[in-house]
């Protein structure tokens, strides 16, 4: 298994706190089938910046201490930028990175209480440089939970999505639940992955929630799922259906 966004870097941001976090960290991602981690501190989110080369370096120090410890894991670059209206010119600079370094999918993280105005057309020029967005955890944005309708025309006109696995294990409460399962129905998500900071609150629970993807949609849903992650990591295109509309509560009270 492929977990494409966890904050496994020590001393980065508020995921891991040192060295010895991130190997209980990793002890604890391969204990749950996970062979390969892409390391995606924040960037820009207004408390922590990481450019490229910083995390380039702390990647390859990783590496180097899961092999001296011996444990099975491959940890490789990625970043969590949080949008802003620059990012593509800071991609240019080099002070962006995308996902394995691939040149393919980029992170975007929303502010949690609101989607900004100009998202749509910064995600339109995402797509015209040549990459992928991938918006990390809609499922835990209010105004995507409040108007869906604007995640699905992200993802109508290529933007991807990402959901958090404890938010399908329950862990950020039913609301939240609830809205996750209601993006898997209506494909508007492409990946499962923990964005795990720590193993007290946010651990990984990607075990937990792709036995709950199997239950509810069966094995298909959770190998399309696991197949995109290793997709991403190839810097292929992924697998994703057609997108729908997810019935708002209004609508539904008409019935
Ligand atoms: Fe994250």
């Amino acid at each position: 298994m492929i977990d494409i966004h966890c904050h496994i870097l020590s001393g980065l941001d508020d995921g891991s706190k040192d060295l010895n976090e991130s190997l209980d960290l990793a002890r604890a991602a391969v204990h749950e089938g996970i062979k390969t981690i892409i390391a995606t501190p924040h960037h820009k989110n207004g408390r922590y910046e990481n450019n490229k080369q910083t995390i380039l370096q702390k990647v390859d120090e990783l590496n180097q201490t899961l092999i001296s410890e011996g444990i099975p894991l491959t940890i490789l670059p990625g970043q969590e930028p949080r949008i802003y209206g620059e990012v593509l010119e800071d991609y240019e600079k080099g002070e962006i990175l995308t996902l394995n370094n691939a040149n393919q999918f980029l992170f975007i993280e929303l502010p949690s209480g609101h989607v900004p105005r100009y998202t749509e057309k910064l995600l339109f020029d995402i797509q015209m440089s040549g990459l992928t967005p991938i918006i990390v955890h809609p499922e835990r944005n209010q105004e995507l939970i409040e108007q869906p309708d604007l995640l699905y025309q992200f993802v109508k006109k290529g933007a991807l999505t990402q959901i958090t696995a404890s938010s399908i294990a329950g862990s950020f409460g039913k609301k939240i639940k609830k809205f996750s399962l209601q993006l898997i129905d209506a494909n508007l998500t492409h990946f499962v992955s923990s964005d795990a900071h720590n193993l007290s609150k946010r651990s990984f629970k990607m075990a937990e929630a792709y036995e709950e993807i199997e239950k509810k949609y069966g094995v298909d849903y959770a190998y399309m799922f696991k197949e995109n992650a290793e997709l991403v990591v190839q810097g292929k295109n992924v697998y994703k259906e057609i997108p729908t509309r997810i019935k708002t509560k209004k609508i539904l009270g008409i019935f």
